[in-house]
C-alpha cells in the first residue's frame, strides 16, 4: 500500500495550490462581473463650489474673481496606480456611453502636466485614442510625466520624438507623427486642438458630430470635400483652402476635424505650402485678436482666454472648444470639467439627441451625485 500513501500525499500537496488557484479564479470572476455591471464615474475633484459661479451677484462669485484658483502642480508619480487614483480614466465603459465611432484626439503640449491630465480626464473614453506630441521646449519633468502617462494607458500615445513647433511645418510634422502612430487602427476622425483648448461637450457628442462629416475635413468651422483636397494646388494662395488652413495654423491648429481617409492628402498639401513662424511667448499675435473677449486676456495667437466671468453662459455656447489659461484661472477649467462631466455621464438626452444639452434646470446634479 506504499504506492497509495505516496499518491494521497501528492494529492494533498497538490490540493493546496489548486485551492489557492480556485479561490483566485472565483475572486477574479466576481471582480470582472462586478466591474462590468457597476459603472461608477468619479466626479472631478474640485475645491470650488461651481454652483455659486452661475450667480454673478453672489458673494462667493465676487470673492472668487478677486482671488482665482491657479494651477497647483502635483508631485511626480512613482507608478500608474497614482495616476489612476487621482483621475477617472476608465478602461471599460458601457457601449451606450462610449459610442462606437472611434476618435483620435491630437495636440502638441510643452508644459503644465496637471492641466494636460485634467483636460484628458474631461475627454477620456476607453474606445478613443489620444496622442500628445511634445515640443522641444518641454522640461525634463514634464517629458518624464508625459511618457509615463503614455506608458500607463494603452489608448494614450506619447511619441518619444520631440518637435520644434515654433514654425508651421514643425507643428504639422508633430501632428503627422501622431496620425501615423496608429494608422493601422480603425480610428475614424481625428480632432486637432491647441495646447490650451478645453472641450465644452462630451466626447460622445464630438464623436457623433464627426461621424456626420464622413470624408470631409473641417477647419475653423469650414468644410472641405474630398474633391477639393484632390485638386488642391499648394502654390495657389487665392483658394479658400489655402486661406482657411493658413488661418487655422496661425491659431495653433485649433480646431480641425479630419477624416481618416483624408489625413494624408491634407497633410501632404499643408506641408507643401510655405512654412512660417507661429506665435509664441516671445512673439505674440497682437494685431488680430478675438473680438468680444470679456476677460481681455489673449493667448499668444490672439485667441480669447476664457475665465470664470464666462461660466454662466458656458452652457449656451455652441463652440466645441474654448481657450483657457490654467495660470490665470484654473478654477474655471475645473468648473467646465464639471459641466462636461455632467454632459458625459448624466445627460439623459444625449443618448438620443446629442444636440440638446440645455437641461440647465438640473443644475445641482453633480452635487447630488457627490453626496450619494
Ligand atoms: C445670487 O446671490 C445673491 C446674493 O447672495 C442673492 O441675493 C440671490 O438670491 C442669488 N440669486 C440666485 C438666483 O440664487
Ligand atoms: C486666496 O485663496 C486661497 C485659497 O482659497 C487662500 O488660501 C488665500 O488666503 C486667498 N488669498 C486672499 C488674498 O484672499
Ligand atoms: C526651433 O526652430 C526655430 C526656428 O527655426 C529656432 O530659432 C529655434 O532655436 C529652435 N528651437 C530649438 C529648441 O531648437
Ligand atoms: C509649386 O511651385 C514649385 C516651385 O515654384 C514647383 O516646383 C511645383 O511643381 C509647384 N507645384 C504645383 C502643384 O504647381
Ligand atoms: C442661456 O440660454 C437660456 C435659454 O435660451 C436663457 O434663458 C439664458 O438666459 C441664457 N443664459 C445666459 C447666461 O446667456
Amino acid at each position: 500500500m506504499a504506492n497509495h500513501d505516496i499518491c494521497s500525499k501528492t494529492l494533498w500537496i497538490l490540493s493546496v495550490p489548486l485551492a489557492v488557484l480556485l479561490v483566485l479564479f472565483i475572486a477574479l470572476t466576481a471582480y470582472a462581473t462586478y466591474s462590468f455591471h457597476i459603472f461608477v464615474p468619479i466626479a472631478p475633484d474640485n475645491s470650488i463650489d461651481c454652483e455659486y459661479m452661475f450667480n454673478t451677484t453672489s458673494e462667493v462669485y465676487l470673492d472668487y474673481l478677486e482671488n482665482r484658483t491657479l494651477l497647483e502642480p502635483t508631485r511626480n508619480d512613482r507608478n500608474c496606480f497614482q495616476i489612476r487614483r487621482r483621475r477617472y480614466l476608465p478602461a471599460d465603459m458601457p457601449k451606450s456611453m462610449a459610442g462606437n465611432h472611434n476618435m483620435f484626439f491630437i495636440r502638441v503640449v510643452s508644459k503644465d502636466y496637471d492641466f494636460v491630465e485634467e483636460v484628458l480626464t474631461m475627454m477620456h473614453s476607453p474606445i478613443h485614442f489620444f496622442c500628445f506630441a511634445l515640443d522641444v521646449s518641454a522640461d525634463e519633468l514634464f517629458k518624464q510625466r508625459m511618457f509615463r502617462l503614455g506608458d500607463c494607458m494603452v489608448n494614450i500615445l506619447v511619441p518619444r520624438q520631440l518637435f520644434n513647433t515654433s514654425t508651421a511645418h514643425g507643428m504639422l510634422n508633430a501632428h503627422r507623427r501622431c496620425l501615423m502612430e496608429i494608422d493601422e487602427f480603425e480610428w475614424k476622425h481625428a480632432i486637432i486642438t491647441a495646447e490650451h483648448d478645453i472641450p465644452l461637450h462630451s466626447t460622445k457628442f464630438l464623436s457623433r458630430r464627426s461621424r456626420r462629416l464622413r470624408d470631409q475635413v473641417e477647419m475653423n468651422g469650414v468644410f472641405f470635400k474630398e474633391e477639393v483636397l484632390d485638386n488642391a494646388n499648394p502654390n495657389d494662395t487665392s483658394t479658400q483652402l489655402f486661406q482657411v488652413s493658413r488661418n487655422w495654423i496661425q491659431h495653433l491648429c485649433s480646431v480641425a476635424t479630419i477624416s481618416h481617409s483624408q489625413h494624408e492628402k491634407l497633410y501632404d498639401y499643408l506641408l507643401a505650402t510655405p512654412d512660417f513662424n507661429l506665435p509664441n511667448d516671445e512673439h505674440r499675435e497682437t494685431s488680430v485678436v478675438e473680438e468680444n473677449c470679456d476677460t481681455h486676456k489673449y493667448d499668444v495667437d490672439g485667441s480669447c482666454l476664457y475665465a470664470m466671468e464666462d461660466f454662466p453662459s458656458i452652457r449656451n455656447t455652441t463652440r466645441l472648444f474654448i481657450r483657457a489659461d490654467p495660470h490665470y484661472d484654473f478654477g474655471f477649467v475645473q468648473c467646465v470639467h464639471e459641466v462636461v462631466f455632467e454632459r458625459t455621464y448624466f445627460d439623459p438626452i444625449s443618448n438620443q439627441n446629442a444636440n440638446n444639452y440645455l437641461y440647465g434646470s438640473r443644475k445641482n446634479l453633480i452635487n447630488d451625485y457627490r453626496q450619494n
